[in-house]
């Protein structure tokens, strides 16, 4: 990485401020429902008590939209850290202001402060230049390890860098590694796995993976606008009308390529979802009127599944069925357990597919699953993240 990396700064007696990414989800009694953006900072955290700095830690939690609302305090979060470290983290209530200078001016070396949601401020995400001087003026460095907000130019990951020296946590450089390895460095055979609701939001990212990639294996709820445009009967199942033309540029343009894409060939289907009481297979592609598709069929997982073992990488997603119900989850885990039983680097994309693998207890067993959702696609569709380019260059 041609980055500065916190590892290359002074961090003694230094006020650090880290931004990290601590919008984790939380149930309807604000408890933390997964903390793994939590414990994905912890090294970054460490590193910097081990080294006598002070860590001043900044975050977002949801979107607030320039509002103080309880329900967005990352109060919650200040005492699952606490715990994870072992130490008090403190946690302000505010995010800029006297008090918090003040409270920071006393601070010890190895001593960790939480401040409260950055987007309570609506200059956070307007990216406002005097918020983030008035950021900036909190601490004497700037260590952005919040890979998962890097795609967003705001205050936090991109206005303070204007003012403060500004590296890398160990997290994003983590990220960047496995994210680069699969970009530049991939070996074939290279499988992406697609899946998720919408053609439109992936179209970017097909695009890149055409000149990367040579299979691309598309289940979810996409699939089935592929199908449509082979013609293929899909039922009642998710169609984009407006991504049909987009989709047969994407298969002339993997012909040109040499690409392969992969459709399912049998389907889980049901007539409704909610209930989810009649359930069948189909005994091929073709979904009837009434149903529709809900994961991908015993014969697909068969044929998914043989490629994934004949690959040295992997990047995988969205997951290819709503495997939030058991009964229409089998598809996904099937393909996590091909890539958890194969030697190819893996790469998962955040969000929905970490979930579904952690969900499968999985987890450990990818090479990397990216803490980054919308950070994971822009990378993969090759785009630079602002939160990555402002940083200091070695
Ligand atoms: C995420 O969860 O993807 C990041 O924390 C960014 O959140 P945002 O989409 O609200 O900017």
């Amino acid at each position: 990485m041609n980055k500065k990396s916190v590892k290359d700064i002074d961090l003694k007696a230094k006020r650090v401020l880290v931004r990290v990414d601590f919008n984790v989800p939380l149930n309807k009694e604000l408890q933390i429902a997964d903390d793994n953006r939590i414990k994905a900072s912890l090294p970054t955290i460490k590193y910097i008590i081990e080294r006598g700095g002070k860590v001043i830690l900044m975050s977002h939690l949801g979107r607030p939209k320039g509002e103080v609302k309880s329900e967005f305090s990352l109060k919650p979060v200040a005492g699952r850290l606490s715990e994870l470290l072992g130490q008090p983290v403190d946690i302000l209530d505010d995010c800029i202001g006297e008090k918090v200078k003040d409270k920071i001016s006393k601070m010890s070396e190895g001593e960790v402060i939480l401040l409260e949601n950055l987007r309570f401020y609506k200059e956070e995400t307007a990216n406002d230049k005097d918020f983030s001087k008035d950021m900036a003026s909190l601490g004497d460095v700037f260590v952005n390890d919040a890979f998962g907000t890097c795609h967003r130019a705001h205050a936090s990951t991109e206005g303070v860098t204007h003012y403060l020296e500004s590296a890398a946590g160990f997290l994003v450089q983590k990220e960047i590694e496995y994210f680069q390895k699969i970009l530049t460095q991939a070996q074939s055979p290279f499988i992406f796995i697609l899946g998720g609701a919408k053609v439109a939001d992936k179209i970017p990212v097909i695009k890149n993976m055409l000149d990367k990639a040579d299979i691309i294996l598309i289940g979810g709820a996409m699939a089935y606008t592929f199908m449509k445009s082979k013609g293929i009967n899909i039922g009642s199942s998710r169609l984009e009308e407006n991504s049909l033309g987009i989709v047969e540029e994407i298969f002339a343009d993997a012909k040109e390529k040499g690409v392969e894409i992969v459709l399912p060939i049998d389907h889980v289907i049901t007539d409704n979802i909610d209930t989810a009481a009649n359930v069948k297979i189909t005994e091929g592609e073709s979904i009837d009127i009434g149903w529709m598709g809900v994961d991908i069929g015993p014969k697909t997982v068969e044929l998914f599944c043989g490629r994934i073992k004949e690959s040295k990488t992997i990047v995988w997603n969205g997951p290819v069925g709503i495997f939030e119900k058991d009964k229409f989850a089998l598809g996904s885990k099937s393909l996590a357990l091909a890539i958890a039983d194969s030697d190819a680097v893996s790469v998962v994309g955040g969000g929905d597919t970490a979930a579904a693998v952690a969900k499968f207890l999985l987890s450990d067993k990818m090479s990397h699953i990216s803490t980054g959702g919308g950070a994971s696609l822009e990378y993969l569709e090759g785009k630079v993240l602002p939160g990555i380019a402002a940083l200091n260059d070695k």
